[in-house]
């Protein structure tokens, strides 16, 4: 079975590995702040706060920024990975979900509408699948009406907005590192800023001491493997990009598939290549049978998923039927990647 998701390690995470187990130091060590300032200096940001999650980052960036009570409403878009919503609900706040437009992010004129109507606090735009939400026009607007941008970047490691890297384009932004993800350490995440303020009550609310806090912490094998996956990111990101453009190529014109649209002035690092159809579950169900790991990313959408409240999310609803993915990780061969495209291309044909 070609999988859906395989990390790409080399000799430099196993020696690196090898190296802490015999040097003692498994936490709190001279990997942690290497990664933590390798990775702040690759996004361009002021701060970085490495931690044990995905999750656990948008839940600390969401405590910073003072979601507490119900009354702090944050506006999320109905498709993502359903931690986008949960850490909102953990926090205290309340989620109001609105659609997404072609690109797979928040639809910006729906967020517009939002905005009027809740006075959010924050809103987190996702750049899902690695791609960069419209951020110019989100951030237009939440300048006019005081909203703080939460920037979930989980999917969007190196991906860039006019040049600039997600993660720098908002107020605050959440990384994660699971197994999949274009940077993976297993598991881990990371929280970064650029505003002292900000920086000040995320250490607040992660380093014993002055206030309550959570030990979030990643130890020395985490951040030593995850550095080692940042040397080697732009590189996988281009691989990603290559395979994308030879797939993009290969099934425009097949009857009924909806190949990923890349947005002018947004660099895509693919970190999950969506297809839509009407017949997706039965591509799927064929592909799994010729070996081919595919998937849904995802099945629901957050509102009615948490029961929130919502503006119209059609489009989100829609994509929750017809969507799915297949393998585009760096590790994939020339001879796997040709025999995807056969495969794909020979049962969209007879579906
Ligand atoms: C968009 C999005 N947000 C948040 C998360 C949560 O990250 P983690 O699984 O590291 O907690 C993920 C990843 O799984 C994700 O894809």
């Amino acid at each position: 079975m070609i999988p859906i998701i395989k990390p790409s390690f080399g000799i430099e995470e196993e020696k690196t590995v090898l190296e802490i187990i015999r040097s003692g130091q498994i936490t709190r060590g001279r990997w942690t702040i290497k990664f933590k300032n390798a990775f702040r200096d690759y996004i361009g940001a002021g701060f970085c706060h490495p931690v044990c999650s995905g999750t656990s980052a948008l839940y600390i960036s969401l405590k910073a920024i003072g979601i507490n009570k119900k009354e702090d409403i944050v506006i999320v878009p109905a498709f993502s990975f359903m931690a986008t919503i949960d850490a909102v609900i953990l926090a205290g706040g309340t989620p109001v979900v609105v659609d997404v437009g072609e690109d797979y992010c928040i639809d910006v004129n729906k967020l517009e509408e939002a905005i009027e109507k809740y006075s959010p606090k924050a809103v987190i735009p996702v750049h899902l699948f690695g791609q960069p939400a419209d951020m110019d026009k989100i951030k237009e607007l939440c300048k006019e009406k005081d909203v703080i941008i939460l920037e979930d970047s989980a999917q969007s490691h190196g991906a860039e907005y006019r040049g600039k890297k997600t993660g720098v384009l908002g107020d605050i932004s959440a990384f994660s590192f699971y197994a999949s993800k274009n940077v993976a350490m297993g598991e881990g995440g990371a929280i970064l800023t650029s505003n002292p303020d900000l920086d000040e009550k995320i250490s607040n609310w992660i380093e014993f001491g002055n206030h309550p806090a959570l030990n979030l912490r990643i130890t020395e094998f985490q951040a030593g493997i995850g550095y080692w996956q940042l040397q080697k990111l732009e590189k996988n990101n281009e691989k990603r990009r290559k395979i994308a453009y030879l797939y993009n190529k290969e099934f425009e014109n097949l009857p009924a598939l909806e190949i990923p649209k890349e947005f002018e002035g947004r660099k895509h690092v693919y970190h999950i290549y969506a297809l839509r159809h009407p017949k997706r579950d039965e591509i799927i169900e064929k592909l799994i049978q010729k070996g081919i790991g595919a998937r849904i990313y995802y099945e629901y959408t957050l509102h009615q998923l948490r029961d929130a409240e919502h503006l119209d999310c059609s489009f989100a609803e829609q994509l929750a039927k017809d969507i799915f993915a297949i393998p585009i990780h760096p590790a994939l061969t020339d001879n796997e990647i040709n025999y995807i495209i056969d495969t794909v291309k020979e049962i969209v044909k007879n579906i």
